[in-house]
């Protein structure tokens, strides 16, 4: 049964209650104490203190220390390594430090190919005791994650890409506390993603940790969205006087203020009546600040509010029908050596990248990524394309422990961006089968994302489209006939005619593309691989001219097929993949990108960009 929204805001901490130290072996089985809580809302106008910066770090690439714990080994126990004490072979002082955030591989060269389990530590000043609250907060830790402060462990996660925290109020001491972190990269057969997908696996504590200082009772959740003319918002209290609380909301450059009082769970909801409120579109991103107050704690959440909808084929947004001119990416710096880590500047860079193609829409594939990322779409005006990484077929679609992740999973995307006005889909698979397995899982996932977040749209990339022929002889059109598409708002496709297939560029023109369901439909992916730098005729496969051949060829079909409300092709920037292996034109880089590593720019994205200059709704 998929949790409801009340249950979730109630629920438990994330921090599981743990038994003595099990061996953290790869089959362990995924049990969540609870969905999880809510994030904590309006972190950056919280006081928090950030922990990035050398941490020392061991690796275990036998996994001895987690699957036969001993004196010697504990490295969470941060023993002194004295004489007169027992025999321990680690000394954190010693040992070699990578900055955090960051992943192993790109931190050292060595370590590129590194995928296992490493401990990471670091000192912790703790406050005198005062009566306030203490969080750790880990933005991503991929791929599975214990956390032990002072030998104690106190909080376990899986997943390589949503935020997850622990409180700490009573573990932190006065002065200095140890702060231990294993990060284990390693994939199986349970896991999301499983085992085989098309992007390098960085490894490591890829996004920032905080240590957030809050009041006994706090501002747990807050999620504000357009209803009507008036704002909802829905805020949730966390500590011994959440019930019966007044809280205040307010966005003061509108003059718009309401006060509600929490009912015996610590929630309250209440209305705000902006009046002349602007309207977030991606040609006028006006953002608002949404203070709420409580009479201990006080957060701002800087945010835009617009509507919406689909109508029949149509997309509308604030009620007008509008063509979605994208751009996929994944989560991957520009810089010559890739890499996970994605801080504010690094966000501006890509996403400057997308404004320049004259995209207004981003599919942030396969995964969640970056809070600041959505922040920055936010803010430039890009409708952004959210993932949760089911990914193809080697997902255990019978698993009950897959299952139970992958709602896990959605619940922290979801809890964690639903205020980034930015986002316009939920998505829930790329290119998964069609089989009995696979759509009960997804259909219990896709319950998790509507009972958290109704305002959204949800959708999910096919790719087992099917040609039904076209109008005469050697046409093809090409359409999705998947089973899931009755459940999504709006439908998607992947499909790479003239690179993947029988098919080369020039048969391109005999195609056309379009869905059985009378719902809108995005070309969610098509490309080809091009080294940058690398010219010659346009039938040259690997050359720049052949991927803007294929572009050029397949946004004229996709025009002629007049069934599509947005695109967003493979993608913005090379990217890092091991299953890349041609020795002159990959070298462990899909080269699907519009720019290279580097930021060099391809034939291919002019071909984009004067398509969507002149894009109008298919
Ligand atoms: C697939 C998949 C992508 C992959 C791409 C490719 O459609 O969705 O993750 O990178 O094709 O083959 O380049």
């Amino acid at each position: 049964m998929t949790p409801s929204r009340r249950q979730i805001l109630s629920a438990g901490a994330i921090g599981l209650p743990l038994a003595a130290t099990p061996a953290l072996v790869r089959s362990q089985p995924f049990t969540p104490v609870a969905p999880p809580r809510p994030p904590l809302a309006g972190l950056p106008s919280r006081s928090r203190t950030d922990l990035s910066g050398p941490w020392r770090y061991v690796l275990d690439p036998f996994d001895v220390a987690g699957r036969k714990p001993g004196v010697r080994r504990n490295v969470w126990e941060d023993r002194s390594t004295t004489d007169d004490g027992p025999l321990v072979e680690y000394e954190w002082a010693s040992s070699p430090a990578i900055r955090v955030p960051g992943d192993w591989n790109t931190a050292d060269p060595e370590l590129f190919h590194y995928d296992g389990p490493a401990y990471f530590q670091r000192d912790l000043d703790g406050p005198p005791p005062d009566g306030r609250r203490r969080f750790l907060v880990f933005e991503a830790v991929n791929y599975r994650s214990r956390v032990w402060l002072n030998g104690e462990a106190i909080a376990d996660h899986e997943g390589g890409f949503t935020p997850f925290e622990v409180e700490v109020t009573d573990r932190l001491r006065p002065g200095r506390n140890s702060l231990v972190v294993r990060a284990d990269s390693r994939h199986a057969p349970e896991t999301l993603p499983a085992e085989d997908f098309d992007w390098k696996n960085y490894g490591g504590i890829t996004r920032p940790v905080w240590l957030v200082d809050l009041p006994a009772t706090l501002i747990r959740d807050v999620f504000a969205r357009l209803e009507g003319d008036d704002i909802v918002v829905d805020v949730a209290l966390d500590g011994p006087d959440a019930a019966g609380a007044a809280v205040t909301v307010a966005i003061t450059a509108l003059g718009a203020t309401a006060t509600g009082r929490t009912d015996v769970r610590g929630i309250a909801q209440v209305r705000l009546a902006p009046g002349a409120l602007t309207l977030w579109t991606p040609e006028q991103p006006a953002l608002h600040d949404l203070d709420v107050t409580s009479d201990q704690d006080r957060l701002s959440e800087r945010m835009g509010f617009r509507s919406l909808q689909t109508r029949g084929r149509e997309i509308l947004l604030n009620g007008r029908p509008r063509f979605l001119k994208g751009i996929a990416l994944h989560e991957e710096p520009i810089g010559p050596n890739g890499g996970r880590v994605m801080d504010e500047a690094a966000a501006r860079a890509l996403l400057a990248e997308a404004k320049a193609l004259g995209c207004d829409f981003v599919r942030l594939a396969h995964y969640p990524h970056a809070e600041t990322t959505l922040r920055v779409a936010d803010e430039l005006g890009l409708l952004v394309w959210a993932e949760v990484p089911i990914y193809w077929e080697d997902v255990a679609y019978g698993s009950a422990r897959t299952l139970d992740l992958a709602r896990t999973m959605t619940a922290e995307m979801v809890l964690r961006d639903r205020n980034r006005c930015s986002i316009a889909f939920w998505s829930v698979a790329n290119e998964t089968p069609q089989t009995p397995e696979r759509l009960r899982f997804l259909r219990e996932v896709i319950g998790t994302v509507r009972a958290l977040d109704p305002t959204r749209l949800v959708t999910a990339a096919l790719n087992k489209n099917v040609d039904v022929g076209g109008v005469s002889d050697g046409e093809a059109r090409l359409v999705v006939r998947d089973e899931l598409g009755a459940d999504l708002d709006v439908i998607a496709m992947n499909q790479y005619e003239g690179w993947y297939g029988s098919r080369r560029p020039g048969d391109i023109a005999q195609v056309s593309f379009g869905s059985v369901y009378d719902k809108p439909l995005i070309m969610s992916e098509f490309g080809a691989d091009a080294l940058a730098g690398h010219r010659g005729d346009r039938t040259e496969r690997w050359t720049e001219d052949h991927q803007a051949w294929i572009f050029d060829e397949t946004l004229k079909a996709i025009s002629r097929s007049g069934s599509f409300a947005g695109v967003s092709p493979w993608l913005l920037k090379d990217f890092c993949s091991p299953r890349r292996w041609h020795g002159r034109f990959q070298n462990g880089w899909n080269r699907k990108g519009l720019i290279a590593p580097d930021g060099t720019r391809k034939q291919a994205f002019e071909v984009l960009r004067r398509f969507y200059r002149g894009a109008r709704p298919a």
